[in-house]
């Protein structure tokens, strides 16, 4: 079989390494790929939003299988491109991936079929947004409609700055077309866990649990980034938590879809809060996370294509999902001054010697490959990811590596998998 993956970061890495191990799989492509996923797989200069671009190549190279791992190509309609011209694909097609691409719709979903969420409400002007906010408590939640990177979701302490976000979404436009509605929502106070599942849109099959680090510093401060480090399995998402988000969330939120004549498949992830008052789902995304893939991969046993192509074909019902006992650390190095400006080009030292760490493997996310040296090409530029006994064994072994990588200005946080809040 020939695969497709469709992006180029730390999640497509991990996604080529786990679809390389597949006994079906002969060739791998990755459009665009980066420095390290072209060590296993072709990489194809094609913008991952390129539909027409994406589908003409999976034509003409006789691809068996696309994997749309990005959400905007998701949004933006390349699986219904591909099932127009024929051509397999995983990944929900456009108005699935709504779930993802509008909070508006997300909200509202979740409202319709009493699935636990924030209480909120939709403005599209901003005088009747700064009169509700009024006698509202603080903090309060601030997200602009649309997909905006991951940086469309404002904490305001006070009214004023609740006001100012406001004020920024709606007339600067600072996230574009993504504020041309916002969702004001309760704030939640807890720990959020990251909990990924199969569904072919008749069943729905959760895979192991995730905790990611969102925030640029130690002890969770500072502005947002793509994600700093994750591990798997939480700490605290316990058998008890699993039942209740099967029951409540993972199952209702299938069959509101299938209600909405919206059916999704592809990877369903659920952002949860767990909470004093209980568990309650932040925001949901139309694919795998990033850097969650790069520690839930590692520990699914067997093989990916066949749980892909049953996916697909709606005959997930089939087949069993196995995973690994031990534990998974995923630290991410950036490039100094991440997520603000920061450096490109500047040469990496030492990727060979952690790779020879024991369960270990580095994922590239913003790097490109040069004869045999690595350079970067990104504000996250690695995620060095370690299997281990126990969560803390899985740690040192994923600093451990850290520990032999060098490249000029490098940044990593120290408190991957330390239950911060
Ligand atoms: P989202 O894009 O909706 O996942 O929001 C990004 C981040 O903002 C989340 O991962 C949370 O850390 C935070 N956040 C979003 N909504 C809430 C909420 N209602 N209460 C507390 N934190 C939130
Ligand atoms: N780790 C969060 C995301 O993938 O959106």
């Amino acid at each position: 079989m020939k695969v497709l993956i469709v992006g180029g970061g730390g999640r497509e890495h991990a996604l080529a390494h786990k679809i390389s191990q597949s006994k079906k799989v002969d060739k791998i492509y990755c459009a665009p790929g980066n420095g390290g996923i072209s060590q296993i797989a072709e990489c194809v200069d094609i913008k991952a939003t390129d539909i027409k671009g994406m589908a003409d190549f999976a034509q003409n190279a006789g691809i068996d299988l696309t994997v749309v791992a990005q959400d905007d190509p998701l949004a933006l309609g390349m699986v219904d491109e591909f099932e127009k011209r024929g051509l397999a694909a995983f990944g929900p097609k456009k108005d699935a991936a709504i779930i993802e691409s509008s909070k508006v719709f997300s909200k509202n979903l979740m409202k319709k079929y009493n699935i636990p969420t924030a209480d909120y409400m939709v403005f599209d002007n901003k005088e009747d947004a700064a009169s509700y906010l009024a006698d509202k408590e603080y903090p309060i939640v601030i997200k602009a409609e649309g997909l905006a990177l991951g940086k469309g979701v404002i904490i305001a302490q006070s009214y004023d700055e609740a006001k100012n976000a406001v004020d920024r979404i709606m007339d600067e436009r600072i996230f574009g077309n993504a504020g041309d509605r916002i969702v004001i929502e309760q704030f939640l106070s807890g720990t959020e866990v990251s909990v990924l599942a199969f569904t072919d849109g008749n069943v729905i099959i959760p895979m192991v649990s995730a905790q990611d680090h969102k925030k640029i510093y130690d002890g969770d401060k500072g502005p947002n980034t793509g994600g700093m480090g994750a591990f798997s399995p939480s700490r605290i998402y316990d058998r008890e938590a699993e039942k209740y988000c099967m029951e409540k969330i993972f199952v209702p939120t299938m069959r509101a879809m299938n209600a909405e004549g919206r059916k999704f498949k592809g990877v369903l992830y659920f952002g949860l809060i767990i909470t004093d008052k209980g568990i309650f789902v932040i925001e949901y995304n139309c694919r795998f996370g990033d850097p969650e893939a790069q520690v839930v991969l590692p520990r699914l046993k067997g093989d990916l294509v066949e749980i892909m192509l049953a996916l697909t074909e709606e005959r997930l019902s089939d087949v069993t999902i196995q995973w690994d006992n031990r534990a998974a650390a995923c630290v991410v190095m950036a490039s100094g001054g991440y997520p603000g400006e920061y450096s490109k080009n500047l040469k990496i030292y030492g990727i060979e010697q952690a790779e020879k760490c024991d369960n270990v493997t580095v994922y590239h996310a913003g790097t490109k490959k040069a004869g045999n040296d690595f350079y970067t090409s990104g504000g996250r530029v690695l995620g060095v990811s370690a299997l281990g006994d126990t969560l803390d064994e899985a740690v040192k072994k994923a600093y451990d590596a850290v520990g032999r990588i060098s490249f000029e200005n490098a940044y990593y946080r120290r408190d991957i998998g330390n239950p911060v809040k």
